[in-house]
């Protein structure tokens, strides 16, 4: 199979966000609100997510999230599938930071998909806070994003990256920042109406994980906290104008603003800085493995800052 094949077919269908839950309407799991006073407990609580979509929403003191396995291209008849989803609370709902998100991690495999449909899932956590989004771009003032992650082979969590035991795993998959733009803000919060999806692959791992824009070229490049990201650019199927920020190398530390990412854009057909920011998530576009993988988390903060 050539690069070229790989590219035409890579990505095309749908944009990474689109939940089975956008389709089905999502069903959500929010953990009851911890009293504050003398029965408030201490406990650390690691619960296993299974399901196709479902919408985890711990309890917090500060900046909502919810997290979801979303195995939006897995359906019933695909066998040798298997994907869980790991979350760990604190039960007081007190995290290090007010925007410090619960641990998590994915276990995974899954077939070789069909060429025309590579992606079997975006298991991803997403900053839900309906007082933040929609926003305009020309009223952030900093996109900022900590994350640290490992990417192993197996079942248990890995601590560093071993791309050669991942190899012979035969991971295809990314680890990427989501974001959608419209120049509606309602469509702007819409992973499926949205008129642009912007985003940043902090890593990719296997031939088939390439951006939809990829045989055109990189159109632009920048800088930031010492990487070089490379922006492609194409269309999906659903007509939505893909800008992907490719690193190069695999980021796995990372604590900066990405805001300039989403800055001058519209010369390359991008969104203009008057359309609305409405959606961000960061996770990993699953394609396939042979044998589990597992993707951890242990610490990541992200968090769109208004002027
Ligand atoms: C909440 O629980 C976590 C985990 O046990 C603990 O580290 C933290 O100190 C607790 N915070 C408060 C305010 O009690
Ligand atoms: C977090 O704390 C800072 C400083 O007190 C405050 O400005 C910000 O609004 C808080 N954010 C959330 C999500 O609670
Ligand atoms: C592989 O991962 C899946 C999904 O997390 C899990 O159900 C299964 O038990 C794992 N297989 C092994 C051999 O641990
Ligand atoms: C996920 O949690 C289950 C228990 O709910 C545990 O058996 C499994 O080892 C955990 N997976 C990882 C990668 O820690
Ligand atoms: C990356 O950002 C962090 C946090 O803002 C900063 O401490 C560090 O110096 C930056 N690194 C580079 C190479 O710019």
């Amino acid at each position: 199979m050539g690069l070229k094949s790989l590219i035409s077919y890579g990505f095309l269908i749908l944009p990474a966000a689109v939940t089975i839950g956008v389709l089905l309407g999502l069903q959500t799991y929010r953990e009851s609100q911890g009293l504050s006073g003398p029965f408030t407990s201490n406990k650390v609580e690691t619960n296993t997510y299974c399901q196709l979509a479902f919408g985890i929403t711990p309890a917090t003191g500060g900046q909502q999230y919810t997290l979801n396995p979303n195995q939006w291209g897995v359906t019933e008849d695909t066998t040798g599938s298997a994907l869980c989803m790991n979350v760990t609370t604190n039960a007081n709902g007190s995290y290090p930071t007010n925007i410090t998100a619960p641990a998590w991690s994915i276990t995974w495999q899954y077939p070789q998909g069909s060429d025309d449909q590579p992606v079997h899932a975006f298991p991803n956590i997403q900053i839900d806070r309906s007082d933040i989004f929609p926003i305009e771009i020309n009223s952030v003032s900093a996109v900022n994003f900590a994350a640290e992650w490992a990417y192993g082979a197996g079942e248990t969590l890995p601590t560093t990256t071993d791309v050669t035991a991942l190899t012979a795993a035969g991971l295809n998959a990314n680890v990427a920042i989501d974001m959608f733009i419209d120049s509606d803000p309602n469509a702007a919060t819409s992973t499926v109406d949205a008129k642009y999806e912007v985003m940043i692959w902090l890593a990719d791992f296997g031939a088939a994980t390439q951006p939809i824009g990829l045989a055109d070229g990189a159109v632009k490049t920048a800088d930031i906290n010492g990487t070089t990201f490379s922006l492609y650019y194409g269309t999906n199927s659903l007509s939505q104008k893909v800008l992907t920020w490719v690193a190069t190398g695999t980021v796995q530390n990372i604590d900066t603003d990405f805001g300039p990412l989403l800055q001058g854009l519209t010369g390359i057909g991008g969104p203009a800085t008057s359309d609305y920011l409405g959606y961000m998530a960061f996770g990993s576009e699953t394609l396939y493995s042979s044998t589990n993988v597992t993707l951890y988390v242990p610490s990541l903060s992200m968090e769109v800052v208004p002027k």
